[in-house]
């Protein structure tokens, strides 16, 4: 029973969130999941998991939440930033307010939760912190602009943090997944959608949201378990990757980004 690593994860009311946080338990971790929307992470319970109010834009929420698992445990093992959602919109259209809330929720809440997280994994010389970001930090797909910034910020806070951290034995894990089906797509594009109405971006962020959907609704489009799957396995190995791409068109995304010139890459991510 003390043997059991205890694993915090933010964004568990849905989609990636809330299967990691079951097959975790399933597997034998303690789990606290965190996300807004305490109705929705009811049914986690049966799973025995601990589900905790967790706004991760509000630094008391944010040190309330990480306290009670300290509190009651002694110590967080793992921790999952998975907290994050799309705002699409032209850079002309959205407003700087809701860029710099996608920043407060993709970025800065994951920092939020490391910086609360940090002192206990430091005074253990252990601990796993795994950040989702996405194919989406790696390149750059029109109407994009802040998700991607942001996940690209992700990505390079995680490596400074992953050098910073390794003198403590704490590891730092980035899990970039591509295509996966969960209620993210109805997000973003309902942000799109939403922002780009009367304006001149409409007609283009119309046929993009028509080629999201395709995506989304694709046959191949992963589903979210796939992904808890990879988290899995980087919690469990004793030597884990820096980065995992997993899912729909991730590695083949990746790879053309790696391969082809700017703007042969633009005609395909604005014709595909
Ligand atoms: N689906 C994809 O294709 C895809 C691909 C690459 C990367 N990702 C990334 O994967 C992560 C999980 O997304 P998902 O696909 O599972 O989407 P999802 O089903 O929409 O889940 C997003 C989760 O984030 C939570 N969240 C949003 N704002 C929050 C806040 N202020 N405080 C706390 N929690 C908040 C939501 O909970 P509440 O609203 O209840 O708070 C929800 O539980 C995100 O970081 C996303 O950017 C997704």
């Amino acid at each position: 029973m003390e043997n059991k690593k205890i694993v915090f994860i933010s964004g568990a009311s849905s989609g990636m969130g809330f299967e990691t946080a079951k097959l975790l338990a399933q597997k034998g971790f303690i789990v606290y999941a965190g996300a807004r929307t305490l109705e929705k992470m009811e049914p986690l319970k049966n799973y025995g998991i601990n589900i905790l109010y967790l706004d991760v834009t509000d630094d008391h929420s944010c040190q309330n939440a990480v306290n009670t698992v300290i509190e009651k445990e002694g110590k967080i093992d793992i921790l999952i930033n998975n907290a994050g959602f799309g705002l699409f919109g032209s850079v002309e259209d959205v407003t700087i307010e809701q860029a710099k809330n996608q920043f407060e929720v993709n970025l800065f809440g994951l920092a939020r939760l490391t910086k609360e997280v940090l002192p206990s994994m430091r005074e253990k010389l252990s601990g796993k912190i795994i950040n989702i970001s996405s194919m989406g930090g790696r390149f750059v797909s029109p109407f994009g602009a802040w998700y991607h910034s942001s996940k690209y910020a992700v990505e390079a806070l995680s490596d400074a943090l992953r050098m910073e951290l390794s003198q403590f034995n704490i590891k730092v894990i980035l899990i970039e997944p591509g295509i996966i089906k969960t209620n993210w797509d109805n997000i973003a594009l309902n942000n799109l959608k939403e922002i780009s109405k009367d304006g001149v971006y409409r007609d283009f962020a119309d046929r993009m949201i028509t080629k999201f959907k395709k995506l989304y609704t694709h046959k191949f489009a992963t589903k979210p378990e796939k992904v808890s799957e990879v988290i899995l396995k980087a919690i469990n190995s004793e030597n884990p990757k820096t980065r995992y791409l997993t899912g729909f068109l991730a590695k083949q995304l990746i790879f053309l980004h790696f391969i082809l010139p700017d703007r042969i890459l633009d005609k395909i991510l604005t014709n595909f």
